[in-house]
């Protein structure tokens, strides 16, 4: 089953060919190459992908310095006295970029290590299952592996009446590159993408106009995590418009007029687009591959991650499955697994972890307390507000919650964990035993038997979950 590549380089046979090499691909390709298969992974771009390079890193290298500014705008309270911050955000793009490239090298230098060929090209996945690869001087080669695996990612949506032109009209893919922050901007959906954006650019100076379609903003939040956001966005500043349609905008010498909801406008110098991203599929696959595409041009996959083509699966933001970098890599460590024959457990995506970066940032596993009810839980609901919480107090960021969904038992207390859902400081680094927990499916009893260490800021998801036994130390 493994072997050597009959080439090194360009044209040989492998075990895997992948076409992509983002989170989803590079996953598959060092998890694979770990277990000793010969892997080639076309890339047209840099490895590294979306998350990398125009996503999740750079993202939240900008909110690391919206962080620092909102830090020092606040150090007089601790007696430290800076003044009042300015931000040189040409500074923050130079440190951004080393940050990325670090990486960068570090992934190259692994994926050499390992022994993954990484091809530099356009992919496309032909009839008899090769892969033609078209490099940039127009080239062509032929890889051929046992398997395939599909991993294109996806790029942002647009919407009709905004063209993006990198100076007014923006999408993640540009205001990653701004070298300064603009003084105004609109954003278009209140999305992850949208939030953090928001945050970001209002912490760094910015009038910021937040234009959501939906009655709410963060989809798939639980309601009043999603409201705390909205009060902190609102106490800033920003403004959050709810229920609104976008019509178009009017573009002036400089900056432009957005047109919305029931004839309202607002004239901003920037507009940024962050209404979800679509897969990337097209010209992926030449006629007759057997791969069906769903009808918004997600690749079909079974739970397994294979497509309707054997020995071809699809992985990451390809496939119509949340579009986490995370995701990417789980994605890709069941097909590896598969591949070598072990026991390959199907992702429960229900129950992923979730992480936005604005501020406050949001975390959250499982099930909302919509949703548990929807599905016809009888539910026990606990919170606890970080403003109890010594840590919070100390590092004086005291927004916000922690808020626990479980299931009713025969008994009548809490039993099982549904949801978790956190809104506050550092949260994102707070939701891996709530993940661990409502994963395990354990109860309160059983979570509540383990010691969360004081002052910490993971005291409020103990003590939340205390409480649900039916006794709490300050909660309940
Ligand atoms: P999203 O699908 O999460 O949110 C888009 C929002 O735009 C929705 O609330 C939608 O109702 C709204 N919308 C759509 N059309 C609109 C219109 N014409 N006018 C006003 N609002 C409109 O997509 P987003 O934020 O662009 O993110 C893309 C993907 O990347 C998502 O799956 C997201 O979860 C993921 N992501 C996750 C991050 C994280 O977890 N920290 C960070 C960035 C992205």
């Amino acid at each position: 089953m493994v072997r050597t590549p009959e080439s090194s380089t360009e044209g040989g046979r492998y075990d895997i060919v992948i076409i992509g090499g983002g989170p989803g691909g590079y996953a598959t390709a060092l998890y694979g190459a770990a277990a000793g298969l010969s892997i080639a992974m076309v890339e047209k771009e840099k490895v590294g992908g979306t998350c990398l390079h125009r996503g999740c890193i750079p993202a939240k290298e900008f909110l690391e310095t919206a962080s620092v500014c909102r830090s020092v705008a606040g150090a007089k309270e601790f007696g430290i006295n800076a003044g009042q911050p300015t931000v040189d955000f040409s500074v923050s793009l130079d440190r951004k970029g080393k940050v990325v490239d670090q990486l960068f090298r570090g992934l190259a230098g692994l994926l050499k290590r390992r022994t993954v060929t990484t091809v530099p090209g356009i992919g496309e996945l032909q009839a008899d299952h090769s892969v033609k690869v078209t490099a940039a001087d127009g080239t062509v080669s032929t890889l051929r592996g046992d398997r395939i695996v599909l991993a294109s990612g996806s790029v942002p949506r647009l919407i009709p009446g905004f063209e993006v032109d990198g100076a007014r009209v923006l999408t993640s893919d540009e205001v990653l590159d701004l070298d300064s922050i603009p003084s105004s901007v609109a954003v278009i959906g209140g999305g992850a993408i949208g939030c953090e954006f928001a945050s970001m650019m209002s912490d760094l100076g910015a009038q910021v106009t937040l234009l959501e379609a939906l009655p709410g903003i963060l989809p798939g939040c639980d309601k009043e995590i999603a409201e705390v956001v909205v009060r902190s966005f609102t106490k800033r500043g920003i403004v959050v418009k709810t229920g609104v349609a976008v019509k178009g905008h009017d573009p002036r010498d400089r900056g432009t007029t957005v047109l919305y909801g029931e004839d309202e406008r607002v004239e901003v110098d920037v507009v940024i687009v962050s209404v979800g991203r679509r897969p990337l599929s097209e010209g992926l696959l030449a006629d007759g591959t057997g791969v069906e595409l769903d009808e918004r041009g997600f690749v079909r996959v079974d739970e397994f991650m294979r497509t309707t083509s054997p020995d071809v699966f699809a992985v990451g933001d390809l496939v119509a499955t949340p579009q986490l970098a995370h995701v990417g890599f789980a994605e890709g460590i069941l097909v590896i697994k598969q591949i070598l024959g072990e026991a390959a457990i199907p992702i429960d995506y229900g129950r992923v972890p979730w992480c936005i970066y604005c501020h406050p940032e949001v975390a959250f596993v499982g099930m909302t307390e919509e949703a548990a009810r929807a599905d016809g839980y009888d539910v026990v609901v606990q919170r606890d507000p970080y403003g109890g919480n010594g840590r919070a107090r100390i590092i004086g960021e005291t927004e916000g919650l922690v808020k626990v969904i479980a299931e009713r038992g025969p008994d009548g207390r809490a039993g099982r964990l549904l949801g978790v859902h956190m809104v506050g400081p550092w949260v994102t680094e707070q939701l891996g035993q709530a993940y661990l927990s409502v994963n395990w499916e354990a109860t309160p009893d059983e979570v509540s038997q383990f010691i969360q260490p004081h002052p910490s800021l993971s005291e409020t998801f103990g003590e939340t979950v205390l409480a649900l036994t039916g006794r709490g130390l300050h909660v309940g």
